[in-house]
């Protein structure tokens, strides 16, 4: 499907109003919101006393355009580790967030020649939004019925159609479906992505959130030119520091004039914040069993919010492999997303996304929910959709 207005989902939709009406209610409970800190997912006390004694008020000069080198250098090794393909430090570059590498990836690659990209549906909502600034979109299907896996002959399908498509957005693990995506999927992926001549553009912000095995797309790319992006705030869990990167990893160097728009934009934006590249550094460094007891504490809670889910009539739920969401499907032909997340706000106090926020078609009809919530609140919070559905459909 191609949306050229991207208006009624997103930011511009619902989930304003949303927020208005939360503003309006004053107490309530969010059990969407995915910020490590501030359910105490924070980094190890051992790191966490390091970043006390930094002299903060050193890190005062302009930092170079693309970051710290000794920075890179420890991510281009990391990449090394998690997807077995090496991306040197020069083709690493920082940015505010992989939030802020959204727009800096759109603007390269539409930069002189127009196109469209293939995105999920659903799909992350700022990158719908910074998707459709830069160029056309299009959705291609995540398959609920089969663990939320893309559907690759649809996909095929559409690319058949639109001849102009120019890149191919993943996210594994993936937001907010909670899948990951298995070896035959990725290699499938890549090998459409190479016949399309596609650059594929992968968001990996969850890589080692997972509850199982993890495999990098990058790791299926040989010749398929990809943008690897991730960062900080959610595995090493430092969204406040707003720290991401793009990594170019392009073997034939046959899209040249992508890394080199993308350099000059990066270089008109005079780099990332000194100190947050210090931490960054820190926190790279976290004893791993740490990191271990935090993914351990969230598959629990997965578990428990599937178990408390599949107790109510009417809702089913693809268990996620890892990253920190699930997203049910309701049942429930007379009661939309929408309505139901505003009764539930209004009535119960609770703040759940509605699906249709993060995509037209498949999207529409779910829910969101983050595996970082206490799990008395996720378990009050479940208690409370089950009753507003017997509210509603009454
Ligand atoms: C898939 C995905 N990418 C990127 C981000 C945001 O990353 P950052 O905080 O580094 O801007 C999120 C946050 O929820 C996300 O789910």
């Amino acid at each position: 499907m191609r949306i050229r207005d991207i208006s009624s989902f997103g930011y511009s939709g619902v989930l304003t109003e949303l927020e208005n009406i939360a503003r309006k209610r004053g107490s309530y409970l969010h059990l969407s919101n995915c910020d490590p800190p501030i359910y105490g997912y924070t980094l190890d006390s051992s790191i966490i006393e390091q970043i006390n004694q930094l002299q903060i008020s050193a890190y005062t000069s302009y930092p170079s355009w693309n970051g710290d080198e000794d920075l890179r250098i420890a991510i281009s090794k990391r990449i090394n580790k998690f997807c077995n393909t090496h991306v040197p430090s020069d083709r690493l570059i920082m940015t505010n967030g992989v939030s802020e590498s959204f727009p800096l990836t759109f603007a390269a690659l539409f930069h002189q020649r127009s196109g469209s990209i293939a995105i999920p549906d659903p799909s992350y909502v700022p990158l719908m939004v910074q998707a459709r600034r830069f160029g056309d979109v299009w959705f291609y299907t995540l398959d609920e019925l089969d663990g939320w896996n893309p559907d690759c002959d649809q996909l095929v399908r559409s690319l058949e159609v639109h001849k102009e498509t120019k890149a191919l957005l993943l996210i594994t693990p993936n937001s907010p479906t909670g899948a990951v995506y298995p070896e035959k999927i990725l290699a499938e992926l890549m090998n459409i992505a190479a016949q399309y001549n596609l650059v594929v553009i992968t968001d990996e912000i969850y890589d080692s959130l997972t509850f199982g095995d993890f495999h990098s797309p990058l790791q299926y790319a040989e010749e398929v030119p990809v943008v690897y992006l991730n960062g900080f705030s959610k595995v090493y869990r430092l969204p406040g520091y707003r720290l991401g990167y793009i990594g170019w990893y392009d073997p034939t160097d046959r899209n040249t004039p992508f890394w080199e728009y993308l350099v000059q934009l990066c270089k008109a934006k005079f780099g990332v914040s000194l100190l947050a590249q210090e931490v960054a550094k820190l926190a790279l460094q976290e004893p791993e069993s740490h990191l271990k007891e935090f993914v351990t504490s969230v598959e629990k809670k997965h578990l428990l919010l599937i178990d408390e889910l599949s107790k109510i009539e009417g809702i089913s739920v693809v268990p996620a492999g890892g990253s920190t969401y699930v997203f049910p499907k309701l049942h429930f032909d007379q009661i939309s997303d929408e309505q139901l997340v505003r009764y539930l706000l209004q009535e119960y106090g609770i703040f759940l996304t509605p699906g249709s926020a993060y995509g037209p078609s498949i999207a529409p009809g779910h829910v969101r929910f983050v595996t970082l919530v206490p799990e008395a609140d996720l378990v009050k919070g479940v208690h409370a959709l089950g009753k507003s559905l017997l509210d509603l459909s009454t």
